[in-house]
């Protein structure tokens, strides 16, 4: 399975996974694509041989869908089977989801469908909730909201900032990831819960 992986920034759920796809991993990462050129998830890429693009999603000045031509075009030439989203931060239109509906995974950092969009760990802790976590979840038109295909979970301790429990919940990102992916190229769509190890 050819695997494309889009990030955002410093890529380090992108790395676990491509360094997870080695040996008997029925899947390979074939492509490593960003919004920002800057991102440093690239660098990291480039570093682990994967070939790596980047479309300044600046430039489309929100033209969505001009941004969704350009970041499309590279994809498809790399013919990947499945695309992950590892922190990647902008938001696609149901167009282009159509375009990998079904084969298209995301992580996104809480415990969905607990707090869909943005600082997830500050809302948790803002919530009292005694728990928080991970997602990943097959990408569908609606944010945040697809089939779940995995999730961990950490405990939010007293005295939790959103930096000291986003940095546990990062952790089970690294684990849960790569765990679901392989499980997806080899057609398991079974739920996998993690708990803090
Ligand atoms: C992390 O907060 C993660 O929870 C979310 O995106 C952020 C950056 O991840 N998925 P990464 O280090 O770029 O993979």
């Amino acid at each position: 399975k050819r695997v494309a992986i889009l990030i955002s920034g410093g890529g380090s759920n992108m790395v676990k996974l491509v360094e997870s796809m080695t040996g008997d991993h029925p899947a390979r990462a074939v492509l490593v694509g960003s919004n920002d050129p800057a991102a440093a998830g690239l660098a990291r890429a480039g570093a682990l041989g994967v070939p790596t693009f980047a479309i300044d999603h600046r430039i489309y000045k929100g033209d969505r869908a001009a941004f969704e031509a350009a970041l499309i075009e590279p994809l498809l030439a790399a013919q990947p089977d499945i695309l992950c989203l590892a922190g990647f931060m902008r938001i696609l239109t149901p167009d282009f989801v159509s375009r990998f509906q079904g084969r298209m995974l995301n992580i996104h950092p809480s415990l969905l469908p607990k707090y869909p969009g943005l600082h997830t760990h500050q809302r948790a802790i803002d919530a009292g909730d005694a728990e928080a976590g991970a997602t990943v979840h097959l990408v569908t038109p609606e944010l945040d909201a697809g089939p779940l295909l995995g999730q961990a979970r950490v405990p939010v301790l007293p005295g939790d900032t959103s930096d000291s429990l986003a940095a546990r919940v990062l952790v089970q990102e690294h684990r849960l990831y790569p765990q679901v992916l392989r499980r997806f190229a080899q057609g398991d769509l079974t739920p996998l819960h993690l708990s803090a190890a």
